[in-house]
């Protein structure tokens, strides 16, 4: 069965895959804020902590599950139970967590759209320095308009909040995403990721040494490295870190189950999930050196970021309002530095959007007859028109969905894939599979922490985010 639903053909594919789905806007723009209004270097340890602590144990648990039943979440919870009741409950959560993936995605495929804006329109701007300057070596005197028209207007359009540009980026980027999904697990998500995951690295490690060269600077680098015990001890940095923890390994929605159930039966799993917790984690602490030093240049360059009681001014929207102000500031310079930094996310988001449709997709070629190509189209377009109904409607549904999905669903979905693995599966089978091509699991370290953890110590944390959620 498992040959021909496709399999990634490698342990850093797998590797590059898995992280890719984790990496996303959630990293690198959502940690390093986070951690910039919550006592710099005092979250980071948290965060760290809980990534370990919490995070790798559950997504363990759907690695785990994903690849014993080389299936999509609800057959492979169905595949688990001891009875017809849990197994129906079980078909019921992985469909949940479709739903939820799915929705993710309508709202993700918005913010990238905006992502893939930016990019082109630093992009233009390049292009309309270069035409300047060739305009002038042949003196001509429609220069100014010309480049208005074909270049400064664009711009302009494509940075600017309307639902047409929110409508038409939305769809470039799903159509992106259907593309790489459209081509399976070893030529479209395994290709993409392998290429996309070492530029995104690149790109960050190269912006931050950059950024760190300028004035200010060395301010931000002292906030993110200098814990401030006072920020960290705030009631609500636990709970804003466990959820930043959980959204940013992709857990409780089935994607990390369906990445799971492509890992072949020779690969040691527990290794498997502790390099791409790893890497989560440390292109998140990457990203870290970039984003702080960067609004501490920004403040320098005159771009307000604080108020005046020092809290971090629209934290959500910072991205869209302070790194362009920065990168204005810089001149050419700027206008490269900001063309890369948008391509980087929209790299990012496409690594993390492709693993979102992966979800439903899977669910649907597993239970019907119908061919990759068409589901993910069909899927794909859906999932557009429910973005194009979030963008017709921003104001109300744009914050709702993305607190329906992040804040409630995933916990309590992940609390779910925590229960089936710790307390419905058989301790034995569970074995089993952990001895497939390992027989020593058993006396592990892992046989030996793990079971009891993800049995009790994940359900109680999960369970009081979502006690403090509500
Ligand atoms: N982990 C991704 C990020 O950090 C988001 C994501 C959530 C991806 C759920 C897949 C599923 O941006």
């Amino acid at each position: 069965m498992a040959s021909n639903r496709g399999q990634f053909s490698s342990r850093l594919g797998f590797i590059l895959a898995a992280a890719g789905s984790a990496v996303g806007l959630g990293n690198i723009w959502g940690f390093p804020t986070q951690a910039a209004s919550n006592g710099g270097a005092a979250f980071l340890i948290v965060y760290l902590i809980l990534a370990f602590c919490l995070a790798y144990p559950a997504l363990m648990a759907e690695l785990i599950i994903g690849r014993h039943a080389h299936a999509n979440a609800s057959r492979a919870l169905e595949k688990i139970s001891a009875t017809p009741r849990i197994a129906r409950i079980g078909h019921a959560v992985g469909f949940a967590g479709l739903i939820v993936a799915s929705l993710i995605l309508s709202f993700y495929a918005i913010v990238s759209g905006w992502m893939i804006g930016f990019f082109v329109a630093s992009l233009l701007k390049l292009f309309g320095l270069i035409l300047s300057m060739f305009l002038f070596v042949l003196r001509s005197s429609t220069a100014p308009e010309l480049v208005h028209i074909v270049v400064v207007q664009p711009a302009i359009w494509l940075e600017t909040f309307s639902t047409p540009r929110n409508i038409l980026l939305m769809s470039l980027f799903m159509v992106l995403t259907i593309g790489i999904i459209t081509k399976g697990i070893h030529g479209g998500i395994e290709k993409w990721s392998r290429r996309l995951m070492p530029l995104l690295i690149l790109s960050i490690a190269g912006l931050a040494i950059y950024v760190l060269t300028l004035p200010g600077a060395i301010d931000g680098l002292k906030v993110y490295l200098l814990p401030d015990f006072s920020k960290a001890i705030a009631p609500n940095l636990l709970i804003n870190a466990l959820g930043a923890a959980f959204f940013s390994l992709s857990l409780g929605v089935g994607t990390m189950l369906i990445y799971g159930s492509y890992i072949s039966d020779d690969e040691h799993l527990p290794s498997l999930g502790g390099w791409v917790t790893a890497t989560d984690v440390g292109i998140a602490v990457l990203a870290g050196f970039l984003i702080l030093p960067a609004m501490y240049v920004a403040l320098n360059n005159g771009v307000e970021i604080f108020s005046a009681s020092g809290q971090l001014l629209s934290e959500d929207t910072l991205i869209f309002t302070v790194l362009p102000a920065l990168f204005n500031s810089m001149g050419t310079t700027g206008l490269i530095i900001s063309t890369i930094f948008f391509l980087l996310m929209t790299v990012a988001a496409l690594t993390s959007s492709i693993s979102m449709l992966e979800v439903p997709v899977a669910y649907t070629i597993e239970n019907t007859s119908v061919s990759r190509t068409t589901t993910t189209w069909i899927v794909g377009i859906l999932i557009a028109c429910i973005s194009a109904v979030i963008i017709v409607n921003f104001d109300t549904l744009f914050g709702l969905v993305i607190t329906v999905t992040t804040r409630y669903s995933q916990p309590l979905l992940g609390f779910m894939f925590c229960i089936y693995a710790g307390w419905l599966w058989r301790r034995d089978s569970l074995l089993k599979e952990l001895q497939k091509n390992h027989p020593n699991a058993e006396n592990e370290w892992f046989w030996r922490i793990w079971p009891g953890y993800v049995k009790v110590i994940c359900p109680l944390i999960i369970l009081g985010i979502f006690y403090q959620s509500l």
